[in-house]
């Protein structure tokens, strides 16, 4: 069967041209503004960055001269319609179009130029050929740095791509705005068995990365985290810091273990037995949930971090799946008196 998705792919490309010609071919603010960001015009080329003008319908009667179907138009996310009018949905906005690995434009972020602007972000919607589930921003560029350097960095936006771009990390690609999802897990996993996660250094980046693990993980992945130390986000460290800076702290990034027990300290002051306690009792549920060679070492590194014996560890491990033990063989009991019982009436 068709649905069309050519002519919508089609109609996403013409945009994309559209916004690039008037990124490039005439002063605008949405240059300005990129170029204040410092990225220079090879890097706004290789992404093909644009800009959406102030104007109500600029790109709408650009489409409809070219003979575009409104509904099309509609449907991609690029035209909305209020009071009987057409007006496009991306005003005044740098556009970044979003490609898929078969170099298909599927939709596009656009980024406000004035602060008081709001949304900061509008991406397209969803639509028969664009799903935020599904894809990457920048896979389409990164995907061989990727597989030759073997493993990918994941960050959390359009401009921690563009940046790490052009300081000359070119394995670098985000999730749309979105956590991470398993379908994204999976389209990573194609390309390369490592990632790299380097989401923002505040309290959602560092929740976004948990999460993240564990979605890596089960598609079998090699994972490791690494917060930038300066700035919030890798773009702010690689344009103050510079390529060889983020490289050393991608080399010392921590592997996930060390990164969920790092993460679970956070709050805690080790130097007064109750949160040590507290923080101990987290750390072995961490541990509880590795394989058995992974339990060898990061009961190592926790034995060596807290200054206590493995052995104590090891018994509360050995404690832990005896309160387990007794509470599935307590739960058993349960249904079955459950099931004993006569029913009621
Ligand atoms: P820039 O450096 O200008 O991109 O801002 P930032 O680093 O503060 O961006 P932030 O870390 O807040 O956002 C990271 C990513 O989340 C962006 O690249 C977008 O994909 C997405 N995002 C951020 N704000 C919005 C928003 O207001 N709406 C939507 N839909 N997505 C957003
Ligand atoms: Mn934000
Ligand atoms: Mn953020
Ligand atoms: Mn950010
Ligand atoms: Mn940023």
């Amino acid at each position: 069967y068709d649905d069309h998705r050519g002519e919508y792919y089609e109609i996403n490309r013409m945009a994309a041209r559209f916004f690039y010609d008037a990124f490039t071919k005439k002063a605008n603010r949405g240059y300005s503004y990129m170029e204040g960001r410092g990225i220079a015009p090879a890097t706004l080329k290789k992404f093909g960055i644009g800009y959406a003008d102030g104007e109500w319908d600029s790109l709408y009667r650009f489409m409809v001269s070219q003979g575009v179907e409104v509904k099309k138009l509609q449907e991609l996310g690029l035209v909305s319609t209020g009071k009987g009018k057409c007006y496009d949905r991306f005003r005044n906005r740098v556009m970044f179009p979003i490609i898929n690995t078969s170099g298909k434009v599927i939709g596009f972020g656009g980024r406000a130029v004035s602060p008081e602007d709001s949304p900061k972000y509008l991406n397209s919607p969803e639509s028969r050929i664009f799903q935020k589930k599904n894809n990457l921003y920048g896979l389409n560029i990164s995907r061989k740095a990727a597989g030759d350097e073997g493993f990918l960095i994941l960050v959390e936006g359009y401009m921690d791509v563009i940046a790490l771009y052009q300081s000359g990390v070119h394995n670098v690609a985000a999730s749309l705005g979105t956590a991470l999802t398993e379908n994204q897990a999976r389209l990573i996993h194609r390309y390369t068995k490592e990632v790299v996660l380097s989401y923002d250094a505040d309290r959602a980046g560092r929740a976004a990365a948990l999460r993240g693990i564990e979605i890596l993980r089960k598609e079998g992945s090699k994972v490791k985290v690494l917060h930038v130390t300066d700035g919030k986000d890798p773009d702010e460290y690689v344009k103050k810091n510079g390529r060889d800076a983020f490289l050393e702290l991608v080399g010392n990034a921590l592997s996930y273990g060390e990164y969920k027990l790092e993460s679970a300290k956070l709050g805690y002051d080790l130097s007064i037995d109750e949160d040590r306690l507290d923080y101990m009792k987290k750390a072995v549920e961490i541990i509880a949930a590795m394989s058995p060679l992974e339990q060898e070492i990061y009961k190592k590194k926790m034995a060596g971090d807290l200054g206590v014996a493995e052995s104590a560890i090891d018994r509360e491990l050995a404690l832990r799946e005896d309160r387990r033990a007794s509470q599935t063989a307590e739960a058993g009991r349960k249904t079955r008196r459950e099931e004993d019982a006569p029913e009621e009436r």
